[in-house]
């Protein structure tokens, strides 16, 4: 197991070295991906000072065009991620359609991200996140992001929350990483991730409750009545995070008006299921475990609970 402390750069080439055929090209991409994490990281540290929060419309005090961050995070991963040459092709959730980078055209894996996670907390100075999913290239075609879960290279979140972390999987365990930001370097605090088995907590918009399908009221009032308490940030990094810290169960059900509830399955709600998986929890979107799920189209949304074994358990025994 590697060592507490360990840069996150020698861990990734570590990673590699245990594969004697690798090419090196996994390591180069999710280098790239931890770049543009330190570089939205010092921006969103300027948030507030840096006109940052404004309005993307608005002209700064030095004459330039003003970003809002969730904008500035997806064109600085844009552009680090296609400049890495490992990517065919990119999806991201600011962008209808996947771009294919000039550099990219002999790159072994596609990449799907939520560039900016949680943007309505950026104002109040919440935790806001990343998440990203790699997978291989196989068609060359739109196709290739609709793969199941499963079939995940790598994925992964960063959050930027009271220290930035960054928190990854390439299948073979989660390990996360804290920043020094005085270093610039991502140092492993959180070695072979594993979640609690049961939690006390559950992680849900209740305002949603009256559109709930009867199951899924009844699962949330039996956890009331068992003692457990609520914690909702409202950005699922975030959300998620807790969860794998301190284990029960974060959801984002259906509802009568979100009828394939809200999280999208290809950058939010697959990579951070199989972070979840591979800490020893579990995650479903009711009926089936969501890995083997192959996604029909890139924007797609899915009902999601994920969480400690003991919780989900719980949910698919319908409350018994
Ligand atoms: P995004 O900021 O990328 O659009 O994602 C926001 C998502 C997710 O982070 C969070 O769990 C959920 O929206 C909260 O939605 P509600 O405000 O409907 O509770
Ligand atoms: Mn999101
Ligand atoms: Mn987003």
């Amino acid at each position: 197991m590697a060592d507490i402390g360990m840069d996150l750069n020698r861990f990734i080439l570590e990673e590699e070295r245990k594969y004697p055929n690798a090419s090196g090209s996994l390591s180069i991409a999710l280098m790239s991906v931890e770049t543009a994490a330190k570089m939205i990281t010092s921006h969103t540290r300027m948030a507030g000072l840096a006109d940052i929060l404004g309005k993307a419309d608005k002209i700064n005090i030095q004459g330039e065009e003003v970003q809002k961050l969730d904008e500035f995070a997806n064109k600085v991963l844009i552009k680090v991620l296609s400049d890495s040459g490992q990517f065919y092709a990119i999806a991201s959730e600011e962008e209808e359609e996947p771009i294919y980078p000039e550099k990219g055209k002999y790159g072994k894996y596609i990449i799907a991200f939520d560039p900016l996670d949680g943007s309505t907390n950026i104002e109040v100075n919440v935790s806001i996140g990343t998440i990203f999913a790699v997978y291989r290239r196989i068609t060359g075609t739109i196709n290739d992001f609709l793969q199941k879960g499963e079939d995940l290279i790598a994925a992964g979140y960063i959050i930027y929350g009271s220290s930035t972390m960054f928190i990854y999987t390439t299948g073979t365990g989660l390990n996360g990483f804290t920043l020094d930001p005085s270093a610039g370097l991502f140092l492993l605090s959180h070695n072979d991730m594993k979640m609690p088995q049961e939690g006390k907590i559950y992680s849900v918009n209740e305002s949603n409750a009256a559109g709930w399908d009867e199951k899924t009221k009844r699962y949330f009032e039996t956890l009331k009545t068992k003692g457990y308490t609520a914690r909702f940030i409202g950005t699922m990094v975030a959300d998620v995070h807790r969860t794998l810290l301190k284990g029960g169960i974060f959801a984002y059900p259906a509802d009568h008006k979100s009828k394939r509830g809200k999280l999208r399955l290809l950058y939010e709600v697959l990579p951070m299921s199989l972070l979840m998986k591979q800490a020893g929890g579990l995650a479903t979107d009711g009926t089936q475990d969501i890995l083997t799920v192959k996604p029909s189209e890139l924007h797609e949304r899915s009902p999601i609970f994920m969480g400690s074994q003991k919780e989900i358990e719980l949910l698919l025994n319908n409350g018994q």
